[in-house]
């Protein structure tokens, strides 16, 4: 096949060509889901950032639009989100889209000032196909600090106004509006808790129902500082009184730990439901990883829950419905009895393989193809952590970090496991314990993946085990 093609996903969204990082401006319009990112349509490299725009009925396919946002006199266009102004606040028109994004503008000389990046908006009146900026921009100017981005902003009920949730270097900033136009600071916060191994950024604030009441939980990618090396999620659980967000839970959380789920945010106007997606890249490689027509896919989009462990409020990531079910069983395993099963079929490239009931043992979940590429998903019982192992899953020289193996703790007790692999290509996706400890990875064999074995330290012995292959349509 095409050599440019080779790496490119079935079931998760890739641009066409060119560069994408960041997620940016996810709402959700009459049946539509809106995604647009950070985008250089030149190159496959980051550069001037536009918002690319592609959208999707069904989380699978996605149909990738004219660009949205261009850079225009006031910068390039940073990442952002989008709402629905149902009641016209802003004056564009009832029910447009707006989008409030972070203007990027670096001049030599703001090295002093730290001036360059200011909060913009933009709005559609037509759901989200053509856009105008707003000429009063920019509606949040920078009070001198030097990383000032990533506006998220919601509707916040309770006190009527827009919440904006932005990354100010090493803590949130939160501020408030009664039109998205202007904006008074409420709070920060985090200068004293979390992770501080790099900058914050790309934050998410969201109303969480646990029990039928009211959780709030903010999500912070930081870049670098991950458990495994470079860019990840973490969150913190607490509450938010339209002024300020405080947590008595000093513990840091990871929303996923592999190496490549990052700036990942959640839809507007979805509801109850919380739907997250994520950037599925690592800034250590991003921009030198083995595609060349075009660099960087989304993560699978996921479901947040809040649940407790012990006494302690976590977020699972579950994969939406929409996607659970676009599988077709091909093979079904029962009991175990042997140390090893061993997938005899030819592999799909891009499939799921679910484990259930698994009695508590060291194993490992071998992909492979006939170059002697291998890419390992297991589990150390000693630890009691799963882990990712792509030193020989083909080619990994163009990093240094890139080979390292990623390890997850799992938050439950030891016990029984249970869990899903996503495989598309040249990614894979981990959701274990309910979507409790959550795993991605991208990988890049020098041929496709054929062949498929899980291999226990002992005996395995297990509920079910099944291989399912997407339904390509
Ligand atoms: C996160 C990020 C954002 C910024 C964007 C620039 O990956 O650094 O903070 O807005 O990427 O492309």
């Amino acid at each position: 096949g095409d050599p440019e093609e080779k790496y490119r996903p079935l079931y998760h969204f890739t641009p066409q060509q060119g560069w994408m990082n960041d997620p940016n401006g996810l709402v959700y319009l009459d049946g539509n889901y809106h995604l647009f990112f950070q985008h250089n349509p030149e190159k496959p490299v980051w550069g001037p950032m536009h918002w690319g725009h592609a959208i999707s009925k069904d989380l699978i396919h996605w149909d990738e639009q004219k660009i949205a946002l261009y850079p225009d006199s006031l910068g390039t266009i940073f990442s952002g989100s989008a709402v629905i102004d149902k009641d016209n606040t802003a004056g564009f028109g009832k029910g447009a889209m707006v989008a409030i994004f972070t203007h990027h503008n670096h001049q030599e000389e703001d090295r002093k000032t730290g001036l360059h990046q200011n909060q913009s908006l933009a709005y559609s009146l037509d759901k989200g196909l053509t856009w105008t900026k707003y000429k009063g921009n920019p509606v949040l100017p920078n009070p001198g600090i030097w990383d000032f981005r990533d506006p998220k902003v919601m509707w916040h009920v309770h006190s009527q106004r827009w919440i904006m949730t932005l990354a100010t270097k090493d803590c949130i900033t939160f501020y408030s509006s009664k039109d998205l136009k202007t904006w008074q600071k409420e709070s920060e916060f985090g200068k004293e808790v979390g992770a501080h191994g790099g900058v914050w950024e790309c934050p998410d604030l969201i109303p969480m129902d646990y029990k039928g009441t009211t959780k709030w939980v903010l999500l912070v990618s930081i870049n670098p500082g991950g458990p495994n090396g470079g860019s990840v999620t973490q969150y913190f659980v607490g509450d938010f009184d339209g002024h300020q967000f405080r947590t008595t839970d000093t513990k840091i959380k990871w929303l996923d730990w592999g190496p490549d789920n990052y700036a990942g945010v959640t839809w507007s106007n979805l509801g109850d439901r919380h739907l997250m997606i994520g950037w599925m890249s690592n800034w250590q490689y991003a921009n030198v990883v083995p595609t060349t027509k075009w660099r960087s896919s989304s993560t699978i989009p996921r479901v947040l829950t809040l649940g407790k462990v012990g006494q302690s409020f976590y977020v699972a990531s579950t994969v939406p419905k929409e996607i659970e079910t676009a599988f077709r069983p091909l093979k079904k395993y029962h009991g175990g009895g042997t140390k090893e099963v061993s997938f005899e079929q030819h592999l799909p490239q891009a499939y799921r393989f679910d484990l259930k009931d698994l009695k508590q043992q060291a194993f490992k979940v071998i992909l492979s193809n006939e170059s002697g590429d291998e890419l390992v998903i297991g589990y150390r019982e000693d630890q009691n952590a799963y882990y990712i192992d792509r030193s020989k899953s083909g080619e990994v020289s163009f990093n240094g970090e890139f080979p390292k193996t990623a390890l997850a703790q799992r938050l439950l007790n030891k016990g029984a496991l249970s869990f899903s692999l996503y495989v598309d290509v040249s990614s894979v996706e981990l959701f274990a314990d309910e979507g409790l400890t959550v795993m991605t990875s991208l990988f890049f064999p020098n041929r496709p993946i054929t062949k498929l074995r899980i291999v226990g330290d002992k005996k395995l012995e297990f509920k079910e085990l099944s291989i399912s292959r997407f339904n390509t349509q």
